[in-house]
């Protein structure tokens, strides 16, 4: 299996995993959250998103969370938006970068962004000049990529066209995101084989799910595809307030655990990471779903039993 040497981690854990969270959360919180995420070396962060606070209420906090963060040099502070008005929003509150939202599928984005993805694709146009200005560099996020809880599978033909028009606004990126964990190893491959020759010069992330168990595996056939840019999320928290049966992101820490043991570096520490993790788990107060924080990573060694320990002695 061919792999990077490195890879580039996007922790979303403060966006996609604080906006399902019922509760609000205390801004100091979420900095604190951002503040030890940064500690721990990622390299990107998509702090929160600049969307309708009565769409998500969490998330109404947005400009005082960046406000608020310690940033370090070279970390990329990004925000997701859904148009134009968000963009004008997070550069006001200044971000790094823009991660624009528009789903591949119409009944997700009416059900996520209240547009039709013609309308999404007109608001996202309005986003461009307003990110050129500002000399911003933006990625186009199609969510739902990979199928949706309402259509199921959608055509490759659509996922083409709506990367085209992003192309043809100037975004620098583009983020497929599996965003109820529907992708498989082999659709991930057979999609991004198709995609990537066809826009040369773009970055292209993938944002996963893990759902239902298939993150990593799909993380890995990318990872052979060329794809060095993931979105993660710490300890595992996450989904989409507007898709059904949505659950976490790849956990974060899993995941690096996983590059690392495969010696694919990330800039990343573990130790530090596992530590925001579990006091994730005490911020939310209910087990997460990330496996190395209980775990331990795969070189942790046990005390030998006592009785194993005399058998071995007299070998
Ligand atoms: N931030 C704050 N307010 C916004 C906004 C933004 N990004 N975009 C629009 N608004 C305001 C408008 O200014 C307008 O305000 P007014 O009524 O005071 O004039 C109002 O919202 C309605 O604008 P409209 O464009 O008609 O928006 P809408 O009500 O159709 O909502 C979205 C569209 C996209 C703003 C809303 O559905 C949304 O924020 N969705 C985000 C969903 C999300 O974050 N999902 C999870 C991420 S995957
Ligand atoms: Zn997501």
């Amino acid at each position: 299996m061919s792999m990077p040497e490195r890879v580039a981690i996007c922790e979303v854990g403060t966006r996609d995993g604080f906006q399902i969270e019922p509760e609000f959360i205390a801004t100091e919180t979420k900095i604190d959250m951002v503040n030890r995420l940064t500690a721990a070396g990622l390299p990107r962060i998509e702090v929160t998103s600049f969307v309708h606070p009565k769409a998500v209420p969490q998330m109404r906090d947005a400009a005082e969370v960046m406000a608020g963060i310690e940033r370090r040099p070279g970390t990329v502070y990004a925000a997701l938006i859904p148009n134009e008005k968000g963009a004008m929003r997070a550069i006001e509150a200044g971000v790094d970068k823009l991660h624009t939202v528009l789903s591949a599928s119409e009944s997700h984005n009416l059900a996520n962004v209240n547009m039709t993805v013609a309308e999404s694709l007109d608001k996202l146009a309005a986003v461009a000049p307003v990110a050129r200005d500002a000399g911003i560099p933006v990625q186009g996020g199609i969510s739902t990529a990979f199928g949706c809880p309402f259509e199921g599978r959608i055509p490759l033909e659509k996922i083409e066209a709506i990367a085209a028009r992003l192309v043809d606004l100037g975004f620098q990126g583009i983020s497929l995101a599996d965003t109820t964990g529907m992708a498989n190893p082999a659709q991930v491959q057979r999609i991004l084989e198709y995609l990537i020759p066809k826009f040369p010069g773009i970055e292209w992330n993938l944002h996963t799910h893990n759902t239902r168990g298939m993150a990593i595996p799909n993380i890995l056939v990318a990872m052979s595809c060329g794809v060095q840019s993931f979105d993660s999320s710490v300890a595992g928290l996450g989904g989409c307030p507007f898709a059904p049966g949505a659950t976490g992101n790849v956990c974060t820490e899993d995941l690096v655990h996983c590059l690392h043991a495969m010696d694919v570096e990330t800039g990343i520490d573990l130790d530090e990471l596992v530590a925001a993790a579990q006091r994730l788990e005490e911020v939310i107060g209910r087990p997460l779903p990330g496996q190395v924080m209980k775990a331990g990573p795969w070189d942790r060694r046990y005390a030998v039993p006592h009785a194993v320990e005399e058998r071995l002695a007299a070998l």
